[in-house]
């Protein structure tokens, strides 16, 4: 089976090889692939070097199973030509809210493989995967009515130029120079910006509104979810703060026990000092980790956690595999 990566040396690209490096994903050949700026170049994989083609040019006829992780854009520009030869896992937003892809969590919705229509299955928006996996078993038992978000987002969210800025910027601060924000709409070092992503006209983000509406494609279209995406000076891995309204009512010694058997969360919430998880302690991790689980008495069956996840792992290149890894298991659902 040949695999081919588009954005191979991005931020979600280069997590995807790390991912495929960990995994016994059987597979013949690889092909890594970006603009005409990084064809030539050299990643290496499990000890080999393998060049960087240009996109433009290539042929997907050789491909299987085709990785995008190079924007919307070029999801928009070379999808359907790589779908006609090559199933293909999108990491962009553009194929997302289409109603003949399947927009998948594999934990959470791995049925909704069984309905690919146009050989494109689509990876959600890094903040909404983490959040959909422990709402899963949570919606099964006590059935969600009504969610609000507050995210905590690092800057590798948006890419790795937002990286290296994040970085830069600290050093000039501390260095008492004068900042210009390129990738940020505001100065991001040591500070916090209540913005990611365009305006709609209703005020709300298209961060926001995508948490909305891939929650309700991918779990429940009954489930009303308000979202505030916030983007954080840290480098890797997005927290979130969710207060959850349930028909049904629960205990605490429930949800931990269905989070915990959840494939994929990971409780750490020991209610005294350090006895949560940050960004920090998630980067690198496969899981998704939940703490500060608590009743909110101000509702009925009310609920507060806090969710935190490495948003290029779960958020994208773990996902992504996960779902190769599905179609795979399932003898790509008779295609
Ligand atoms: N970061 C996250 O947490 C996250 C989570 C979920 C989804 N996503 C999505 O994943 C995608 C990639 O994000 P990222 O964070 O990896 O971005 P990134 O670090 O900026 O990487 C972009 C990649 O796209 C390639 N590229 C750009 N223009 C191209 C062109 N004209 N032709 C071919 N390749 C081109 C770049 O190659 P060059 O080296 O040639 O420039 C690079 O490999 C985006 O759609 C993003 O929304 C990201």
């Amino acid at each position: 089976m040949n695999i081919a990566i588009v954005g191979a040396t991005g931020n979600v690209g280069r997590k995807i090889l790390e991912v495929l490096e960990k995994k016994d994903l059987a597979m013949d050949n690889l092909y890594l692939l970006a603009s005409s700026r990084s064809a030539g170049s050299k990643i290496n994989f499990k000890g080999n070097d393998h060049e960087v083609l240009d996109l433009e040019t290539f042929d997907f006829s050789k491909v299987k199973i085709t990785f995008f992780a190079a924007g919307a854009k070029i999801s928009e520009k070379f999808i359907e030509k790589a779908a006609k030869h090559s199933l293909v896992i999108d990491n962009s937003s553009f194929y997302r809210m289409d109603p003949d892809v399947p927009l998948i969590v594999p934990q959470v919705n791995s049925d909704h493989l069984n309905n690919i229509k146009k050989n494109i299955i689509a990876n959600p928006n890094c903040s909404t995967a983490q959040l959909v996996l422990p709402l899963k078993p949570l919606h099964d038992l006590f059935i969600i009515k009504r969610i609000v978000v507050s995210t905590y987002q690092s800057v590798s969210g948006g890419g790795k130029a937002p990286m290296d800025e994040l970085i830069e910027q600290t050093k000039s601060v501390l260095e008492n120079k004068k900042i210009q924000s390129k990738n940020f709409t505001k100065q991001i070092a040591f500070n916090v910006i209540p913005h990611i992503d365009l305006f709609a006209d209703d005020g709300y983000t298209k961060e926001e509104l995508k948490m909305v509406n891939e929650t309700k494609k991918i779990l429940d279209n009954k489930i009303d979810l308000t979202a505030t995406c916030v983007r954080l000076p840290v480098l890797v891995s997005h927290s979130e703060s969710v207060n959850i309204e349930f028909e049904k009512p629960f205990t605490i010694d429930k949800v931990r026990e269905a989070l915990d058997n959840f494939e994929g969360c990971k409780v750490i919430d020991e209610r005294s000092d350090g006895g949560y998880t940050t960004p920090f302690e998630a980067e690198g991790r496969d899981e998704t980790f939940i703490s500060r689980i608590r009743e909110d008495k101000t509702i009925n069956n009310g609920l507060n956690m806090w969710i935190v996840s490495d948003n290029l792992l779960r958020g994208a290149a773990l996902n992504s595999v996960e779902i190769a890894e599905a179609l795979i298991k399932n003898n790509f659902y008779g295609k």
